[in-house]
């Protein structure tokens, strides 16, 4: 079957409190971007009416383009979500079977699902059952180096009807700071009848076009610095089409834009952790990063973010705009 996507597609990342409607807007609005997940999204919260899951799953600003992402502990849940949101026009769904936060994994959700292959594959049996549109999945290595364990745990869940996944290659214990291991997304790629995905690290052009064609995945999918930088999915293209492209980018306008999305996006309880999450990454742009981050995470409302970025850039002028090339 061909891939639900064309070769080499861009995709971002599901980030809790990161990748909401507003970053999706703002990326969107450099361009380049492919597609598009959502944060994970509780199932079991989902069907239970909790008020927040309408504000994890809103599929705008590009809904044809927008992967839900969900956890679940529970399969029945993650059928009731799925049959609830069939109406929605997104492209697909994803299953989390990554996450290793230590509330999620003792509950039974994220990573804990790698210990049970076959509990796995039955999610994946019934979820596939209930939602006609592309459904993937999202995985770590699992809780050791075993190349086969992880093949074999894939090959499960394409038997059970998967059209495609994602492999953040960390072990389920690793953090971020350590390098991720691109060779196991090169022989997932090799072996799987389904596109992988590969994601992890990819934080400039030449990191993209390197783990391209080095390890062959159907596409990257970029989380981190698709914060930092929203613009790297046009860089990346741009530069694609012609090794001399560059950008020039508005750091104060794109922080102001942020704001007014939040603020236009998002429901006033999620304003502030949702700026000082996207800032913390963010402030990693200019040339006092540690200065004006402590000030915009120590801030403590919008109003007071703006002033502090409105302070900085008539201190550091020329931190406004800067060219980007890689
Ligand atoms: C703040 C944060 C929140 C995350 N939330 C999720 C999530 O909701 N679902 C998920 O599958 N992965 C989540 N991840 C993992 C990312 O999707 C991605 O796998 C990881 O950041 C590595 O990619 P990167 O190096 O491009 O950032 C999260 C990562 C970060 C930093």
């Amino acid at each position: 079957m061909p891939p639900p996507f064309p070769p080499g597609s861009l995709f971002l990342a599901p980030m809790v409190a990161l990748s909401h409607r507003p970053l999706r807007t703002l990326t969107r609005e450099f361009g380049g971007l492919d597609y598009a997940c959502t944060e994970m999204a509780s199932a079991a919260a989902l069907v239970s009416g909790s008020p927040y899951d309408e504000w994890y799953l809103d599929p705008e600003p590009c809904p044809e383009r927008t992967i839900l992402q969900f956890y679940t502990v529970k399969p029945e849940r993650l059928v009731e979500a799925l049959e609830r949101c069939a109406s929605l026009p997104v492209f697909g769904a994803d299953i989390n079977f990554g996450c290793s936060a230590p509330h999620i994994e003792r509950a039974g959700g994220g990573v804990a699902w790698m210990a049970d292959p076959s509990r796995a594959a039955e999610l994946v049996r019934l979820a596939r059952a209930a939602w006609p549109k592309p459904l993937s999945a999202k995985l770590r290595i699992g809780p050791e180096e075993d190349y086969t364990a992880l093949r074999d745990f894939c090959l499960r869940l394409v038997g059970a009807g998967l059209d495609f996944l994602t492999l953040h290659p960390r072990l389920k214990s690793e953090k971020l700071r350590r390098s991720s291991r691109w060779d196991y997304v090169a022989s997932l790629a090799r072996e799987l009848p389904i596109p992988v995905i590969g994601n992890g690290d990819v934080r400039s052009y030449a990191d993209y076009r390197d783990k391209l064609e080095a390890c062959r995945p159907a596409g990257i999918m970029i989380g981190r610095e698709a914060v930092r930088r929203p613009w790297i999915f046009a860089l990346i293209r741009g530069r694609e089409a012609d090794p001399a492209f560059e950008l020039e980018v508005d750091l104060e306008a794109t922080a102001y834009r942020m704001l007014e999305l939040i603020e236009g996006q998002l429901p006033p309880d999620f304003h502030l952790t949702r700026a000082r999450r996207f800032f913390f990454y963010y402030c990693d742009n200019f040339s006092f990063a540690h200065h004006i981050k402590w000030k915009t995470q120590n801030a403590p409302n919008l109003e007071a973010i703006r002033a502090e970025l409105a302070a900085y850039f008539v201190e550091v002028p020329a931190d406004r705009r800067k060219r980007q090339q890689s």
